[in-house]
Order: structure tokens, then sequence, then C-alpha cells
């Protein structure tokens, strides 16, 4: 069948418009013998019917397996090396109370960069010597929270935060352990949004300031200095970006052990995962492997021992493991200029529930659901149900033609930055969150209800 002329050049007709892509869908999601797809052995019939939707399912043991996988690979390689690592799991991309817990018990350290990502870990039972807080402008209740707690590490961004957390540690009788966010000024090859290293941008301190706002961190008894951070975007495919950020990083940390000690290095994380059959991701191993072998040349070279690497993969761990789970309403042919019919599909959901097609132009894929079909695959527009024409949910994707209202559609790797960054645009309530295993499912995060979204409406208080 010819290539439909609207799709985009990277996406070309399938041979089976049905087929789960390994490396975009969760370990445990297969098609049934009926052509029905089933996650962990539950039916997307089954969640649909016993959930609703929108609908985000988890496959908790393929979230747990590559937070483990990313830990067990980074502690080999480093210790191939002489070293360690630290693990941290970045909240932001999917935060809950069991979610934290599978990355505790995978042996993970987990990042908050908020005070309610903060309350979620610590809810969970995590100590909070194995957290991290992160932020650009943490808030004093946010600084209190945290080092009261005793929490691992804070990582400072500004001069600012220096004199708020050592006040706040003093307080508190502590010696609280920072990180010196840096700025390295790589320019990591992923969207402009994403991109957290650029010169112009609000995070981090520039290289050239490091050493004297290390030397006011070290002037501070209640402070103990753990090392420079850098985190140079998010969606990063390859290791060039972090290897130049690591030689940068290098020269000044070198420089900060000929008056202190300096024990750890965080390169961040950002590790990139596959939205669509083209993306091409690094196994594991060879992420590790590369990552050792960065370290170890840029210390080499400086001739400084091979510190302890601190890493933050929010994306990379939990991204694949989660799907949304799509009703399908109507459906519409439009011939776009003329040239050729675009199917636009539409969902229950959209923007509210996956912000980031419009907000990164993110693409994403979908599969039939319910059902498979030896239909001709026809190009489609999976549409949200928000009123804004930018609320798309797959900007362009092969589906079988013979999709219909009614179908179920799955749209793989939805576990990060989805639920994380929902919103109630058009009074849409936030969908739950189900985690399935060994063939069943259980709610890890309930959906709110009209009632939910009333409650917080203070117009009702006096009638
Ligand atoms: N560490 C720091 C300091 C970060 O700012 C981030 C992400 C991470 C770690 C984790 O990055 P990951 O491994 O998950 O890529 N909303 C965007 C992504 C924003 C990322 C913000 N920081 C998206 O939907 O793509």
């Amino acid at each position: 069948m010819p290539a439909n002329p609207l799709a985009p050049s990277w996406l070309s007709v399938p041979e089976d418009a049905n087929a789960l892509p390994a490396a975009v869908w969760s370990t445990n999601a297969t098609r049934a013998a009926s052509g029905e797809l089933t996650v962990a052995g539950v039916a997307a019939s089954d969640l649909a019917r016993e959930f609703g939707t929108p609908l985000y399912v988890v496959d908790e043991d393929d979230a747990r397996g590559r937070a483990r996988a990313i830990r067990e690979s980074f502690d080999r390689e480093f210790a191939r090396i002489g070293s360690t690592v630290k693990v941290y799991y970045a909240g932001k991309a999917f935060l809950s109370v069991d979610i934290a817990r599978w990355m505790n018990e995978a042996g993970l350290n987990i990042d908050v960069c908020s005070g309610g990502e903060l309350a979620v870990a610590l809810a969970a039972g995590v100590d909070a010597a194995r957290l991290g807080l992160h932020g650009n402008n943490k808030s004093l209740r946010e600084i209190d929270r945290a080092v009261g707690v005793g929490i691992g590490a804070i990582v400072l961004d500004s001069p600012i935060e220096i004199e708020r957390v050592a006040e706040a540690a003093a307080r508190h009788g502590r010696i609280q352990p920072v990180r010196l966010r840096v700025n390295s000024g790589v320019h990591a090859s992923t969207h402009e949004y994403l991109a957290t290293a650029r010169e112009d941008q609000k995070f981090g301190i520039p290289l050239p300031e490091v050493s004297d706002l290390v030397a006011v961190i070290r002037s501070h008894p209640s402070l103990q200095f753990l090392g420079l951070h850098s985190h140079i975007g998010s969606q990063i495919f390859g290791t060039d970006g972090f290897a130049e950020a690591a030689r940068r990083l290098f020269e000044v940390h070198a420089e900060l052990l000929a008056t202190g000690p300096v024990p750890e290095l965080n390169l961040g994380g950002g590790f990139g995962i596959a939205y669509t059959s083209v993306d091409e991701t690094f196994p594991i191993n060879e992420l590790a492997a590369s990552f050792a072998d960065i370290v170890s040349a840029a210390a080499a070279r400086l001739d400084v021992p091979v510190p302890i690497l601190a890493i933050e993969p929010g994306r990379y761990i939990i991204g694949n493991a989660g799907h949304t789970l799509y009703e399908v309403g109507t459906i519409k042919d439009v011939l776009v200029d003329g040239i050729a019919i675009r199917k636009y599909v539409s969902v229950d959901g959209g923007m509210s529930d996956n912000i980031r097609p419009a907000l990164y132009a993110a693409d994403y894929s979908a599969r039939l659901a319910n059902r498979s079909s030896s239909a001709e695959p026809a190009l489609v527009r999976v549409a949200g149900k928000h009123c804004e024409s930018g609320d798309i949910v797959v900007l362009a994707e092969y589906l079988p033609a013979d999709v219909t209202p009614g179908d179920l559609l799955a749209v793989p790797a939805t576990g990060a930055y989805c639920w994380s960054m929902a919103s109630n645009y058009n009074y849409l309530g936030r969908p739950p969150v189900v985690a399935v295993r060994n063939g069943a499912a259980r709610v890890l995060v309930r959906g709110e209800t009209e009632e939910d979204l009333l409650r917080r409406d203070a117009g009702l208080d006096a009638s």
C-alpha cells in the first residue's frame, strides 16, 4: 500500500498495524489469541469495563524491572572502574505512593522537586536519607521541611539558596549534605523546552562562578558539600552530551578537590526512550558502560579519583511501563488541501491527560486495543475531546481503516510526564491510574469525579 502523502517522512505504512514494537510497549504487553491487547495478563476491554476510560495502565513488573536493571547495570559498570553509583528515580516523571515504594524496593533513591513530591515519598515510607530535593525556587517551608526530616541531599540552585539552606540546617542542628547545580552550557539535542543547560535559562550556576560559590558553601559549618550537579535536558539519545558535560564539570571538580573533599558527581537524568517504532534507544547495559567510560576517562585525564556517580532518570524507568487506554467516540475523514484523507479519530481524553504533543510536538503511537484487524492501514490523527484544535494525542499513525466508534485505543509510552502533567482543562476529571500484574489490576490513584471537581469550588459554600 502506498504511503499517505500527509504522513510524516519517518512514518512508513506498517506491515502489521496490530504489531506492538517491543521498544515502545511494556514488556508484558501482548496480543491474546483473540487479538485483543492484554497487559500483564489483563485484557484491555476488562480494564475499560472495570475502571472506565481514559485510563492510565502501568505494567508494574516492567517498571520495577527497569528500576532494578538500571541500578544493577550502573552498579556493575561502576564497580568495574572502582566506584559506586547512587541512582535517584526522578519523581516528577510519575509519582504515587506505590510507585515510590516500587522504586524504594528496587534499591533506588528518589529525587523530588517540591513539597508535594516530598510528602508523597515520605508517605510511602521512604527513608528521608534516600531522597534528594531539587528546584530553582524552593520555598522556605519546603527547605525547612526537607532539612527537618533529614533529607539526604539538597541540590542548591542559586547563591540565595545557599544561605537559606545553611540557616535552616543550623536551626535544626543538622549538617545538611548539598550539591551545587551547574549550568554546563551543553546543548542537548532535544526539544528546546526540554534542554536545560543552555546559557540563557533559569537553572544552575554558570561554570565560571562555581568555585566561589563552593567556597561559600564550605564556609558554612551547617553544610556538607557533596559535589557538582548537572542535568543537560530530557529525552536525550546517545551519550555525547553527557560526555561533554562531564568533561566540563570535571575541570571544576578537579580544581575543587585541591581545597576540600568532593566525593560525588551528579550527571542528572534525561535518557531518551522510544515513543514510536523509529526511535532507537540504548540498551541499559551499554548506557551504563558508556557512563562508566566517560567518567573514568574524565577523571584519568585530570588525574583525580573517580567520584561516586549520581544519576536521576525518570522517563527511562517509567515511560514505557505506562499506557493510556481511550475509547473512540467520533471519526471524521478530512480531505486535506485536496491531497488526501486524514482520518480524525477522536477519543475521550486528550491534552488534559497528555499535554506532551501540544507542548513539545511529541510523537506517540497507537494501536487498536479491544481487537486486532486485518483491514488496510489508514493514516489517522488521534484527537482529544478538548475545545482546542491543538488537542492531539497522536499526530500521525496508521491504524486499521475499520477503526470504529466504541473501539478501544491504547497509546503506549505514556508512563512519564502524562499523569504528572495532567490538568482539569474543560473540567475533565483526571483519569485513574491502575497497576497490572499477574493477571490482576489494582488502583494506584483514583480518578477524579465531578464531585471532586466541585468540592474545591467555594461558590457552593454559601448555598
Ligand atoms: N533531574 C533533573 C534535575 C530534572 O530536571 C529532570 C527532569 C530529571 C532529572 C529527569 O529527567 P528524565 O530522565 O525523566 O528525562 N515535561 C517534560 C520533561 C521535563 C523534565 C524536567 N526535568 C516532558 O514531558 O518531556
